[in-house]
Order: structure tokens, then sequence, then C-alpha cells
């Protein structure tokens, strides 16, 4: 079959973690989808930074909307960010020219969404975005598809690895919020501006695209209580711990009577609960379902595992137009016999 042509806009740490496993899964990804996935056009501000990644033979161009429109690209990734401005007019274009999208962007999905998903019906094209939500913790899947028969009550965690990460240093170390957010930015996690982290909108840009999946509710953040951890002092998770609690940001959607609740603030959790447990960049994303409850823990941000979560959108895209009902293209499972379980 004939290989899934890509444009990648935005080569940040997501963008050229997405380039290297493409480049090193390359071989198995085309045999379980039955075609290779190819980047064969990028778009990014400034050509001469070194992303440690092979960029040799790709289509350069400075804008991204111009990428967008490429008649010869399948597939559109737009890892820009931002709720409006290159990211929007980009996706847009995507959808006009007929090109599927694959996204991370849930500060776009959240405040334009539903139009974007309009646009993309009319057209007959797919907007895939489990990168926009918990990094590598593959919700999006779990709720679209895995649970899609249960009747959901409540989707409830944290959502956020950067506040997550200041929280538990602040708890663990005694550092100072200041020092903590530093570090969370030095190591990729936080947002290109991270307000939108420690004053909880991303979490509820995540929250409301949940929201979607789970009560088919139109994602809007306006709908949403939201208050982040930027007061948070050290003397208040120490009066949290002597009480036997920890903080933690939670974003909460829940349905309560005929209404969902949706829901961001720091919350004191008893420290024995699991969910006091969730480390670091760490999320967790609890799903209460009338037949099936769980809950799925994983690196919530960082280049790889929000990258892990493109390339399997990218997976998704490629089966799409070539179908591999086990996952896997039939004539590359392997026998039985072969496999690795055996029989004793
Ligand atoms: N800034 C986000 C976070 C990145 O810290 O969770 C992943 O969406």
């Amino acid at each position: 079959a004939p290989p899934l042509k890509i444009g990648i806009a935005g080569l940040g740490t997501v963008g050229a973690g997405v380039v290297r496993m493409l480049a090193r899964r390359a071989e198995a990804i085309a045999a379980r989808v039955g075609r290779p996935v190819e980047v064969v056009a990028i778009s990014a501000r400034d050509r001469s930074r070194n992303r440690d990644c092979d960029l040799s033979g790709l289509r350069w161009y400075d804008d991204a909307v111009e990428l967008a429109r490429d008649p010869d690209i399948d597939v559109f990734v737009e890892l820009i960010g931002g709720p409006d401005g290159t990211a929007k007019a980009a996706v847009e274009a995507a959808i006009a020219a007929g090109h599927s999208v694959v996204t991370a962007n849930k500060a776009l999905l959240a405040h334009h969404g539903v139009a974007l998903a309009a646009a993309a019906e009319a057209a007959g094209v797919a907007i895939h975005f489990e990168a926009a939500v918990a990094g590598g913790i593959p919700v999006i899947k779990t709720l679209r598809e895995a649970l899609l028969g249960n009747e959901i009550a409540r989707v409830s965690g944290i959502l956020n690895g950067t506040c997550n990460y200041i929280l538990t240093r602040m708890q663990e170390e005694g550092l100072s919020f200041d020092i903590c957010l530093d570090q969370a930015q030095k190591l990729g996690y936080a947002e290109a501006d991270p307000t939108f982290d420690v004053d909880g909108f991303d979490t509820a840009h995540k929250l409301a695209l949940l929201a979607a999946l789970a009560f088919g509710v139109q994602p809007d953040p306006e709908a949403i209580h939201i208050e982040g951890i930027r007061s948070i002092t050290l003397a208040d998770i120490e009066a949290a711990d002597e009480l036997g609690y920890r903080i933690k940001l939670l974003g909460v959607a829940a349905r309560i009577g005929g209404q969902v609740e949706l829901r961001v603030h720091p919350t004191m959790v008893p420290k024995h609960w699991p969910i006091a447990q969730v480390s670091g960049v760490t999320n967790a994303v609890a799903i209460d379902g009338d037949a099936v409850a769980l809950t799925l823990v994983g690196p919530g941000a960082g280049g790889d595992a929000t990258a892990s979560a493109v390339v399997a959108d990218l997976c998704d895209a490629a089966a799409a137009r070539g179908g591999a009902p086990f996952g896997w293209k039939a004539s590359s499972l392997q026998p039985a016999e072969k496999a690795a379980i055996r029989r004793h």
C-alpha cells in the first residue's frame, strides 16, 4: 500500500519526539498498519535549532498554514499549541484541504472543537487527539472505543503533569513553588505559557474534552469552575500533611441528576488513597462506568510520552484507509505456534 504522508507543524519536544519514534519504529509500524507512515514535510519557526532527529529530505515551510494546504500530504499534525492564532488557522486549512488532523492541542479543541468537528465531518476527514489529554495515557481511546458500551457517571483525576510535579516536589523536598515550576519548564512539561498549567486552565481544557467523550457535552471551558495551585504554599502542604492529606489538583466531571458538573481545584486527598500516591509528572484518570470502573495511570507530559500518543493516532489514521481488524495486518500476524505464548 502507498505510504501515509504526513506534515508536522511545530518541532518542539513533542514534534522532534514524533520524528524520532516514526524513524525508530518504521518497520513495525508498517507491518502493523499495512503501510509505511512517512514524514514528508514540516514547519517550524527556527530552522537551525539542533533537534537530535534526521530532517534531511523533508519539505520545509515557514508558515504552518501553507504546510496544512500542501496537496501532497495525507495527514496534518498540529503541534503548535494555543487556542487561537496559527494553530487554529492551520487546522482549519488542513480540513478545508481534505486532510485528516492529528493534534495535541487541548486548548484549541476545548475552545473550538465543536466547529472544527463539524467542519471535519462535512469534509469527511478525521480529527485525532489522543495526545491532547494526559500525555501518554490512552484515555481518549479508552472512552471512545473500549468503554463505549458503558454509561459513564464520572471521569476525574490528575490531568496536569506540571502541577503534580510542582506539588510533589514541594511536598517531598520542601522546595518553593517558583523553583519547582522552573524545573518543570526545563524538563519540557510545562506549556509555553505556564499560566495555563498552574492556574488550572490546562486541566480544564482536558476535562472539557473528556466530558465531551464521556457525556456528549460540547467542550466549553467557560462552563467549568477553575481554581489553580498558584496560591498553595509550603505551609498549606505541611498543614495538610499533618492532618493526613495530600494536596492534588483534580479535574472532576460528574453526572449529577440531568446535568454534568465540571470543576478543577486543589483538593485534600487522604494520604492512603491511590491517587494521593501519584507523584511527579504522572497523571491518573479514574473512569466510573456502569459496567467497568478503572483508573489509568501513566506519564502525563513530556516529549516521548506525548509523541507516543501522536504516533498511535497516526497509525489509526493510516489503518482507517487500509484496515487491520486485529490491529495488525492479517499477513503480518505470527502463527500461534511460533508466538511467545507456549502451552505447558
Ligand atoms: N503542560 C501539560 C502538563 C502538558 O503539564 O500536563 C501535557 O498536556
